[in-house]
């Protein structure tokens, strides 16, 4: 497995393995990588003859200094676990390559990336979306693999691929839990104990508000009844509990019509945590 830090290098590695026919499948990452990054892994080494894993901790999609200087990095341990999982290529670039002085483009996916994370986190998606088509752009890959926890994410992305005609083909992974049914993230490690045992509540509560929901329970009552439950269950802080058109996060008035989804982000213990279900 071969760490590359240019575009040169890595479109020249790519161009190689093209050039044989080989299917070339990447999995955009900020590093830090637990369980639910490798389930993306597997899921490339699945479906692609060469795997490239990108560790890019994107500092245009950060709000806060604070947050990006306090982003985990641990590249060494995260080429040790990919080395594990059988990975072709890290490409791993300085920021300097992925934004070198001069750049000024930016690409912004209006609609579906408006609300919820994106009314929090101001820019946020726009910061994904760049970095993630010039991602595409560098790997020239043929599949691309995230995971649905951040669904709107996917849904920024997928939306993006079919504007832009990019020939990439986007796969979105079920989310990994751990056996009490919170969602696996990076965040997690900073839970403190009593945080950790409250925040599964999260997924419980969700789980029952989709079932009422599949059941014909009326939309309003049942997502404020969600969020009374998570202030009963600990959380201190609910900053949205929506059910939303799966594919264009449009507000879902009577489920059953379409696919939907329930999405969450919460606080606790001073950590935020998101998940989402479908309905
Ligand atoms: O989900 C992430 O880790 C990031 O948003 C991504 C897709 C790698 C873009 O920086």
């Amino acid at each position: 497995m071969q760490i590359l830090r240019t575009v040169a290098e890595l479109r020249t590695r790519v161009r190689g393995w093209k050039a044989d026919g080989r299917q070339v499948g990447v999995v955009p990452t900020m590093g830090a990588l637990h369980e639910g990054h490798l389930s993306l892994v597997r899921a490339a080494k699945r479906g692609c003859d060469r795997v490239i894993v990108t560790i890019f901790v994107n500092p245009m999609q950060f709000n806060n200094p604070e947050d990006l200087a306090k982003y985990p990095r641990a590249e060494d341990t995260d080429a040790a676990l990919l080395a594990a999982e059988g990975v072709d290529l890290i490409f791993a670039p300085a920021p300097e390559e992925v934004y070198p002085q001069g750049f000024a483009s930016r690409v912004i996916v209006s609609g579906v990336s408006a609300p919820l994370e994106g009314a929090m986190r101001p820019d946020h998606f726009e910061g994904v979306a760049t970095v993630v088509a010039k991602l595409f752009g560098m790997t020239q890959a043929d599949r691309a693999y995230f995971g649905q926890k951040d669904w709107q994410q996917l849904q920024v992305v997928r939306r993006m691929v079919t504007d832009l005609n990019i020939a990439v083909e986007v796969v979105g992974c079920e989310t990994v839990r751990e056996a009490d049914g919170l969602a696996l993230s990076s965040r997690n490690l900073r839970l403190d104990p009593l945080a950790r045992a409250q925040a599964p509540g999260l997924y419980s509560i969700l789980s029952r508000a989709a079932q009422a929901l599949r059941g014909g329970a009326a939309v309003g009552t049942t997502l404020a009844g969600a969020v009374a439950d998570l202030g009963q269950a600990g959380f201190d802080r609910v900053e949205y509990v929506e059910l939303r058109d799966a594919a264009t996060l449009d507000p879902i008035t009577a489920p059953g019509t379409r696919p939907a989804r329930l999405l969450a982000a919460v606080w606790i213990g001073g950590v935020r945590l998101i998940d989402n279900i479908p309905v």
